[in-house]
């Protein structure tokens, strides 16, 4: 997933690739899960890796505040549905806070800025022939905010979230989605690597050939939306609303040229759940208007709960911060990242985080940090020297740092710590090949504590976009300049950049050992 150069033009025109991610906005009505964290930390390390890269990146994150859902939410706890989102997009950003979630901005639906860009847009589409008043009937899932169709049914009930449908029959604006059928197909065409990985770009292509009705996209029945602007007893449908934030928070109301800058080299990072919205109905909606489609879809499996998807309906949801607070914010962010394949299901359980933190960051990379400056304390005085330029860990280290660019680049995190614990794995079998803390003090000894510090560095780097504080806390403890954000890769990973002479300090275990 290489960013994407020359996008930018006029008064933003820039040499510097740029990189412009989103997650989907959150309903407010539900509070942030883990299920939730899985999306935000791979978007947040994404983000993080190509600003080591140098990139421009933009970060959009933020929250779903219009339908039905909501207003309901708001009248069963008796306040007014603005009052209820005030409060509850605030466990968003505060659940993001503690995750420690670098994004640019914060989106709500409800703003102004917001408003007014999903009425220029739709204005546009109704403009350019895509819409017609029709009626619509049809059985609707509220907590999905969706239809359903009959056949779709489990007993009666949605499929997603076992709760019963409800018959809704409104006068509603349609999208004119079937008229895309084609141009969608010869997009998907063009553009084999807009959705990823390829089982979910089959799964949209599917739904397309499959063929396409024409949706709905206003409400008579509710006033809690954007109103449209060409008829004011509706409002948009909260996903048509939804949708057009991706635009709003790059200008597309109001600064045109910063718009030109960012789209459409867009990555949206969404999960498989929401694959028609965005991988059919958004493309459709974005060629309506006369823009470009978002040229990068990435689509992640979900993360279940003993095989279950989280919900509130199910009640099984396990909050980030219950997770933090027991094993802290970067073990979290790693297991997150490194367990499962971007794509795929992954699983939660205690026992599963707690193995991954005692073998990965107890055992390998806390134990290698903490061995490392005790003997540099023992045998060198505290003071950590400089790296060995004919160690076998040099070649070593260039692969991982090397694959490891090259999985981050194609947003696959998992690979990428995979191969950075290559690297930690390696320089503790050389440290126990070794033996420095039997050996006398002399060259050979510095030369292999010297390559394991230098080894540290290096990782510090390659885990900063997974783990920005520990990585920062090597950086620390080798005695280094700066901060590890503000090293550039690749060149600032090439073997040799520990200097030498600087004092390592010792102190507690960074990942101390967990009982199973
Ligand atoms: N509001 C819409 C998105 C609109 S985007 C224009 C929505 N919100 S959501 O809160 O229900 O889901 C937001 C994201 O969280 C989705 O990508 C969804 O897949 C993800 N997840 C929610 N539960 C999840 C898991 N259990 N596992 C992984 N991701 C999950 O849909």
């Amino acid at each position: 997933m290489g960013p994407d150069r020359g996008a930018a033009r006029g008064r933003y025109a820039t040499s510097v690739p740029r990189f412009y991610v989103t997650t989907p906005i959150y309903y407010v009505n539900d509070v942030p899960h883990i299920g939730h964290a899985y999306t935000m930390v791979i978007a947040d390390a994404l983000a993080r890796w190509h600003r080591l890269q140098g990139d421009d990146v933009f970060f959009l994150t933020g929250t779903d505040e219009h339908g039905d859902k909501i207003a309901r939410a708001a009248e069963a706890h008796g306040v007014s549905p603005q009052e209820w989102v005030d409060a509850t997009s605030r466990r968003f950003v505060e659940a993001w806070e503690g995750l420690d979630i670098s994004n640019d901005d914060f989106i709500r639906t409800t703003e102004p800025r917001h408003h007014i860009a999903v009425q220029q847009f739709l204005q546009k589409i109704h403009d350019n022939g895509f819409t017609e008043l029709g009626v619509y009937s049809g059985l609707y899932c509220v907590s999905c905010e969706d239809y359903k169709k009959e056949s779709e049914l489990i007993d009666g009930n949605c499929p997603i979230h076992g709760t019963p449908v409800e018959l809704l029959e409104e006068e509603n604006y349609f999208f004119k989605l079937s008229a895309f059928e084609g141009r969608l197909l010869e997009w998907y065409e063009a553009n084999p690597d807009a959705v990823r990985p390829s089982s979910k770009r089959n799964e949209a292509l599917g739904i397309i050939r499959g063929g396409l009705e024409d949706i709905s996209i206003t409400r008579t029945s509710t006033r809690w939306g954007v109103e449209v602007p060409w008829d004011s007893a509706h409002v948009f449908y909260v996903w048509y609303d939804a949708l057009v934030n991706y635009l709003t928070a790059i200008g597309y109301a109001d600064d045109p040229a910063r718009f030109d800058s960012w789209w459409p080299a867009v990555h949206h990072i969404l999960g498989k759940d929401i694959i028609r919205f965005h991988c059919v109905w958004w493309p459709a909606m974005c060629m309506a208007a006369g823009i470009d489609p978002p040229a990068h879809l990435l689509v992640h499996g979900w993360l279940l709960v003993s095989g279950e998807k989280m919900s509130k309906s199910r009640a099984n949801q396990i909050a980030p911060s219950d997770l933090t607070d027991d094993f802290g914010v970067d073990a979290v962010r790693y297991f997150l990242l490194r367990d499962t394949p971007f794509g795929t299901d992954g699983d939660f359980s205690y026992e599963g985080i707690t193995a991954r933190y005692n073998a990965d960051l107890a055992n390998n990379l806390g134990n290698l940090l903490a061995r490392v400056a005790t003997v540099v304390g023992s045998k060198c005085d505290g003071m950590g020297p400089g790296a060995d330029p004919d160690s076998r860990l040099a070649a070593v280290s260039a692969t991982v740092v090397a694959d490891a660019i090259a999985a981050w680049g194609e947003g696959q995190p998992h690979l990428a710590l995979e191969a950075t614990w290559r690297l930690i794995r390696e320089t503790n079998a050389e440290l126990e090949t070794a033996e420095p803390w039997k050996a006398e003090p002399g060259p050979a000894v510095s030369a292999v504590l010297g390559s394991a510090l230098e080894a540290l560095r290096i990782v510090a780097l390659l885990v900063s976009p997974a783990m920005p504080d520990t990585s920062a806390e090597i950086w620390r403890r080798l005695g280094l300049d700066g901060r590890p954000e503000d090293r550039r890769l690749p060149q600032d990973a090439t073997w040799g950049g520990y200097p030498g002479g600087r004092a390592v300090e010792k102190a507690a275990p960074l990942f101390p050992r967990r009982s199973e």
